[in-house]
């Protein structure tokens, strides 16, 4: 593969199954050293034994902006600097408004939207030392098409689509580019569908961050749909 990101220096948060570990397989197939999280430290030691010498992993919970502060601090001192966060670790929890319990509501949107934003904030601090850099949210077709018993996923995604493309405004200038993918079903255990061969391959969203990350200095994709082909009907 194209080594184009030889000395750059990634953050794939929920990277060690499905959509982050594809990303996280991609950047680093393409030279990059990656640092991946995830809730659980088994799953985080496991995902970056089998990803490579290039993949590095540290438990931190997204949601808590202690545990964000801990794994950037990590990535610094392993990695030494950042150039590229990729905003993906995300839950889903679907419900009806009524029957949405509060812990649900708070996880979601502690991980969906405050995660995003505690990072973010990580990473900007970081990319000012280096002169610039990438963050891609991993967002979803969710954020445009609400569905019932989406209420508390439909909000994390329209208020990550909303941040996220606020977040590009504020920092292009600081040669920083940020932007929002959008999947609709992707192939992973993601939700109560399950995984299945007609919806989109985790790779196929790796493949679209590689594009994102290829362009000149002087283009951004800021918003990428992207859907399977032929849905089940
Ligand atoms: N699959 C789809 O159809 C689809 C469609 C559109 C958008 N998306 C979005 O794509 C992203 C990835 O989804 P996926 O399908 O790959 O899901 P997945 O297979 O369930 O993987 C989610 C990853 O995020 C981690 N994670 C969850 N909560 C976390 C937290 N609070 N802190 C840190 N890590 C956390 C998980 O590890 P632990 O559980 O161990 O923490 C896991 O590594 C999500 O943002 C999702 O909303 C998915």
């Amino acid at each position: 593969m194209e080594q184009f990101l030889d000395n750059k220096v990634a953050v794939v948060t929920g990277g060690t199954r499905g959509i982050g570990r594809a990303i996280a397989e991609a950047l680093a197939g393409c030279g990059a050293s990656v640092a991946i999280c995830g809730r659980s430290e088994a799953a985080v030691a496991k995902a970056a034994g089998e990803l490579g010498p290039k993949v590095v992993g540290r438990a931190a919970d997204v949601s808590n902006p202690e545990e964000v502060r801990a794994l950037f601090e990590f990535v610094e001192e392993r990695l030494g600097g950042l150039d590229i966060l990729v905003n993906n670790a995300g839950v889903g929890s679907f419900a009806s408004v009524a029957e949405t319990s509060l812990e649900s509501w708070q996880r979601t949107i502690g991980t969906n939207l405050n995660g995003v934003f505690y990072c973010s904030r990580e990473a900007l601090a970081r990319f000012r030392k280096r002169g610039g850099g990438f963050i891609v949210n991993i967002s979803s077709l969710a954020a445009r098409n609400p569905f019932a018993g989406g209420a508390a996923y439909n909000a994390s995604k329209f208020g990550l689509n909303g941040f996220s493309e606020a977040m590009m405004l504020d920092h292009r200038y600081e040669n920083v580019r940020v932007s929002t993918i959008m999947p609709g079903s992707v192939n992973t255990e993601f939700g109560s569908q399950g995984a299945a061969d007609w919806k989109v391959a985790p790779q196929d969203i790796a493949e679209i961050v590689l594009g994102v990350l290829r362009m000149p200095e002087r283009t951004l994709i800021s918003r990428v749909e992207v859907r399977p082909t032929k849905p089940h009907k």
